[in-house]
């Protein structure tokens, strides 16, 4: 693979948000015993439902840093997390043996899983990472090509209207950052914009993202051979309704914060071959308009 330096950066960013302890980077809060309460805590929005995970290959996508690897572990999967920063696989690695279970760990940067073969994965597990990589369909399609038939990929992001708008606010309103349409990374207007913050810690760590659009998603996970069951966006909550305008929390009742994406990879032949190509931009060709009259 030639040289990546959004995923160079984003390396360097992530060691020194874990070396910080930032949040993502620390298995935060304690799981319940129970096997439900466990399933709950990782997946509260149930998005695994009525999925084996005992005996399930799991593949946990730039998922280091958390719990999530070892409750998977915990109930009887096959773990191996991905992550491109050594400190967050560390900190899985620390957990693990503190819990006494086992996972397997693998550096790497997403957009090349040739480490692993065709078909390895029962369940892919990917949090809130999608968002620092620039090529989101070459990801999705080695999802797709490691995820075996009848697998279940599990997306969450950032949505992709609402990244655009954090911090933007002026004079009573949001201007995006750049448009929908623009598939650039999300620039940032502040040091303020910039700032990782965790009760009183403050770090600077201008990570680059992408605000991923649906389209782009979709198109992604069917050329990677997946059929798409669920979309959801939702904001962390509870929403505050009283939130200062122009903040975050303000926003996240405005637009959703997050997207979660589901796909389930089809047997082989299970339908005709397609390989549609990504819009390089949705921007209406000339010659086209909006329809008038209405
Ligand atoms: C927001 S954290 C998510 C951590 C964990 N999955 C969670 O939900 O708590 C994003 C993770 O993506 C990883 N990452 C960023 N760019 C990556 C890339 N190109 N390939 C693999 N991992 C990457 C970071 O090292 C970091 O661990």
């Amino acid at each position: 693979m030639k040289r990546d330096r959004i995923a160079e950066h984003n390396k360097q960013m992530w060691e020194r948000l874990a070396k910080a302890a930032m949040n993502y980077t620390r298995p935060f809060g304690r799981p319940p015993k129970s096997r439900a309460g466990m399933r709950r805590f990782m997946d509260p929005r149930g998005r695994l439902k009525g999925i084996r995970l005992q005996g399930a290959r799991v593949l946990g996508l730039a998922a280091g840093g958390g719990w999530d690897p070892v409750i998977f572990t915990k109930l009887g999967a096959d773990v191996t997390v991905f992550d491109i920063s050594p400190t967050q696989l560390k900190t899985v690695r620390e957990l693990a043996a503190r819990q006494r279970v086992k996972v397997r760990l693998v550096r790497g940067n997403m957009k090349d899983l040739s480490v692993f073969k065709d078909r390895s994965f029962d369940v892919i597990w990917h949090c809130h990472s999608l968002v620092f990589v620039d090529d989101a369909i070459r990801v999705l399609k080695e999802v797709g090509r490691v995820l075996a038939p009848g697998g279940t990929y599990l997306l969450s992001t950032m949505h992709p209207t609402t990244l655009r708008l954090y911090g933007t606010f002026r004079d009573g309103g949001w201007r995006p950052k750049i448009t929908y349409f623009v598939d650039k990374p999300v620039p940032y207007l502040s040091e303020w914009d910039m700032t990782w913050t965790l009760g009183n810690k403050k770090l600077v760590a201008p990570t680059i993202e992408f605000g991923h659009r649906f389209e782009t998603i979709v198109t992604g996970m069917v050329a990677g051979g997946m059929v798409v069951d669920g979309i959801w966006e939702f904001s962390p909550g509870p929403l505050e309704p009283d939130a200062e305008p122009g903040s975050d929390a303000h926003l996240d009742t405005l637009f959703p914060a997050f997207i979660e994406v589901r796909g389930r990879k089809l047997a082989a032949g299970a339908l005709p071959p397609h390989t549609p190509r990504a819009a390089r931009s949705a921007v209406a060709a000339k010659g086209t308009s909006r329809p008038r009259g209405r």
